[in-house]
């Protein structure tokens, strides 16, 4: 039905449900369907030549706005938790109180030091953040439907907007829900804004953002992206929902993850850097 979804990197548990959804989902037309996704890592590429690339954390991490000592603490940071985020043995349960003491502790680094608001934008400037290859049609065709894109990230939304800024894409109809700076009265980080999201609770944050969703209230379509198993419960907080595609990049360690990628997301794109398989249904759900 659609080609894109016999590429090699494309596994589907059901493909048969998969095609019904689809169908639904076109047969209802553009104007029922909303589009939420994750963005570390699922809007943004996981490696480029065989380099990792940074998520929001990292472009701070990585950028001259820290001291060397606080790049290190970061990195060993992310040594001990980002294991435990991907570990396939580890439950959700066990996992949730260590991934808020990684983003608490990680945001305690940042906030000491004193990083300033008009620095970020050289930050992303010189970062190495790559959109994944064929982002332009993702984010300029859901413009041009009038289709609105939520970005729900546990990452920094004010790093996250200038990578869809600077790439040129940051359309009137992307709206992003995730942990923002507040600066002081001389634009200096003092701390984040309101509740925490990580990697976890993206269906308390879903269900803190049901202002949103009850203005999109005829968006009973939704299609999700995500790279994380946490990313499955973003769209909790929509109302009235009738389909649901899932479509999940299994970036790392693949092999161990395979099975509880499987069971969950509709559609598995496995070490696939590019936006080819949600452009191509994005198209065919949009009647083009
Ligand atoms: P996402 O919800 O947009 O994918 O963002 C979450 C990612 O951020 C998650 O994969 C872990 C990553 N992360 C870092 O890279 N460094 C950090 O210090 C923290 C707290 C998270
Ligand atoms: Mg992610």
């Amino acid at each position: 039905m659609i080609p894109e979804l016999t590429k090699s990197s494309v596994s589907m548990r059901d493909p048969k449900r998969v095609e019904q959804i689809l169908t639904s989902m076109r047969n209802a037309g553009s104007s029922t369907l909303q589009v939420i996704s994750d963005f570390d890592m699922t809007l943004t590429r996981f490696a480029y030549n065989g380099k990792r690339c940074p998520t929001c954390h990292n472009i701070l991490e990585n950028s001259k706005l820290i001291s060397e000592d606080c790049k290190d603490k970061l990195q060993n940071l992310l040594d001990i938790y980002y294991p435990i985020e991907i570990d396939s043995t580890c439950s959700v349960e066990e996992k949730l109180p260590l991934m808020v003491e990684w983003w608490t502790k990680a945001h305690e680094l940042l906030v000491e030091q004193k990083i300033s608001k008009d620095h970020l934008v050289r930050a992303v400037k010189e970062s190495e953040a790559m959109l994944r290859d064929g982002y332009k049609q993702f984010f300029d065709h859901l413009h041009q439907m009038s289709v609105p894109l939520l970005i729900f990230s546990a990452g920094i939304g004010d790093v996250l907007e200038e990578v869809i800024r600077q790439a040129g894409v940051f359309h009137p109809n992307v709206k992003v829900f995730s942990n923002y700076m507040d600066f002081d009265d001389s634009g200096v980080l003092r701390a984040f804004k309101g509740e925490l999201i990580h990697i976890y609770n993206k269906r308390e944050g879903a269900l803190l953002n049901v202002e949103h969703f009850k203005e999109l209230q005829s968006r009973c379509n939704v299609l999700l992206l995500g790279d994380s198993l946490g990313d499955l419960n973003m769209a909790d907080g929509v109302m009235d929902l009738q389909n649901i595609l899932k479509i999940g990049y299994l970036n790392d360690k693949v092999d161990e993850r395979r099975q509880s990628y499987f069971d969950t997301y509709d559609i598995i794109l496995e070490k696939d850097e590019t936006m080819d398989v949600p452009n191509a249904i994005l198209l065919y759900i949009t009647g083009q």
